[in-house]
């Protein structure tokens, strides 16, 4: 899927002309291209490519002027990433629950806003988009900035919008197991120009001398560098182009699986679907049952995996956030929020309840349909 003919073509050509910086080439830069791209198929009036997931989460953060003092919601199932961004930038995260639909729970949100509260980062997981409407809402209501983590949904659409479009900001990540790849990338989408500024600013240390960035209107700040590569964005623009075709492909594998596992021996043991917020673009696939132990069971089945054995990302797993070492003794976000903060194992019990009986199932975009399908029936029944 990554090595398309014109991706293999247009990676050729940037090492030909030899030019791999985004900044420091004659000609139009791929990044340029990549970012007009993204702007154009997501539906937003900003696009900024970077070096990875993370550096998209603090530089939106960096964007918003989130900073010490701040509390950040953030939900207890996701990449540590989303929980050490607002970290990187001197606020705390705040653990709220997920609810059934795996993504962040709009009650519990409510529940843990504080006078301190600033933003949310709601994750959409496994390609299943959050509730927005209801976290909007509320963001609303308590004055709080949404910055959504759509890097486990990069073209996933929530009511016929692109995630990541939603929020005051998105963000993407572009690794190894993102729906389109170069090994490590990522972007920061917003339709507010302060926090693109503020953001593109921080992205590249040099901005201030860049044609183009000098226009930046918002007060200059000191940047570091999380520039994207021109050879990432020249493997990323034909994935881009494609994105829809293999969200198609997915949304009908999902139905193929689903076939299979409701005419399975699991649909006597209380199988469910996970309630997705669009049902008509769902591209993911997670389903629950009412014990552990059917989930187990189908957890080990080939391209299944029981979302608590998937360890990582899941929030009492995140050890580097445990461990509160600021990365400086004077520079110590938990000395600077205004109350103490609890990220224990028992802060977020719902979560690893639910986590606990869910599978989510891998729906392979990139095998062709037919051997899917003879997958998916070796899956339910095997
Ligand atoms: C939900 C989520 N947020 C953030 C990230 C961070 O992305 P990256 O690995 O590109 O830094 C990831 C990556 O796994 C992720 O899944």
């Amino acid at each position: 899927m990554v090595a398309t003919a014109r991706g293999m073509a247009a990676t050729v050509k940037v090492l030909g002309r030899g030019e791999l910086g985004r900044f420091t080439g004659t000609g139009a830069s791929e990044v340029d291209r990549f970012e007009a791209d993204l702007r154009r198929t997501m539906g937003v009036e900003h696009a900024l490519a970077v070096n990875s997931g993370t550096s998209a989460l603090i530089a939106a953060l960096v964007g918003a002027g989130i900073g010490p003092g701040d509390e950040v919601l953030v939900p207890a199932y996701t990449w540590v990433s989303t929980a050490a961004a607002p970290l990187a930038v001197g606020a705390v995260p705040v653990l709220v629950e997920v609810d059934e639909s795996l993504t962040l729970d709009p009650v519990d949100l409510k529940r843990k806003i504080t006078p301190n509260s600033r933003a949310v980062i709601p994750v959409h997981m496994q390609n299943l988009v959050c509730d927005m409407e209801s976290i909007m809402a509320v963001a609303a209501e308590h004055g709080l900035v949404v910055i959504e983590d759509a890097c486990q949904a990069v073209g996933v659409r929530y009511r016929g919008r692109r995630v990541g479009s939603i929020g005051h900001a998105g963000v993407f990540s572009f690794n190894q197991y993102k729906n389109i790849r170069s090994g490590e990338g990522g972007a920061v989408l917003t339709n507010d120009r302060t926090v693109f500024e503020r953001a593109a600013m921080y992205h590249d240390v040099g901005s201030y001398e860049r044609e183009g960035f000098g226009e930046l209107g918002a007060e200059l700040i000191v940047g570091v560098n999380l520039r994207m590569p021109e050879l990432s964005a020249a493997v990323l623009r034909p994935q881009l182009a494609a994105l829809d075709a293999q969200l198609e492909r997915r949304r009908r594998h999902r139905g193929i699986m689903i076939d299979e596992l409701w005419h399975s021996g699991f649909a006597d043991r209380g199988l469910r679907l996970v309630p997705h917020h669009d049902q008509a673009s769902a591209a993911g696939l997670a389903v629950s049952f009412d014990d552990e132990a059917a989930a187990v069971e189908l957890g080990a089945r080939r391209g299944v995996r029981r979302l608590a054995d998937t360890g990582r990302h899941l929030y009492p797993n995140w050890r580097s956030i445990h461990a509160r070492t600021p990365v400086h003794p004077r520079m110590d976000p938990y000395a600077w929020a205004a109350r103490e903060i609890d990220h224990g194992p028992g802060s977020c019990p719902d979560t690893l309840r639910i986590l606990g009986r869910t599978c989510a199932v891998d729906l392979a975009p990139e095998l062709p349909t037919p051997a899917f399908r003879a997958l998916a029936r070796r899956t339910a029944t095997a």
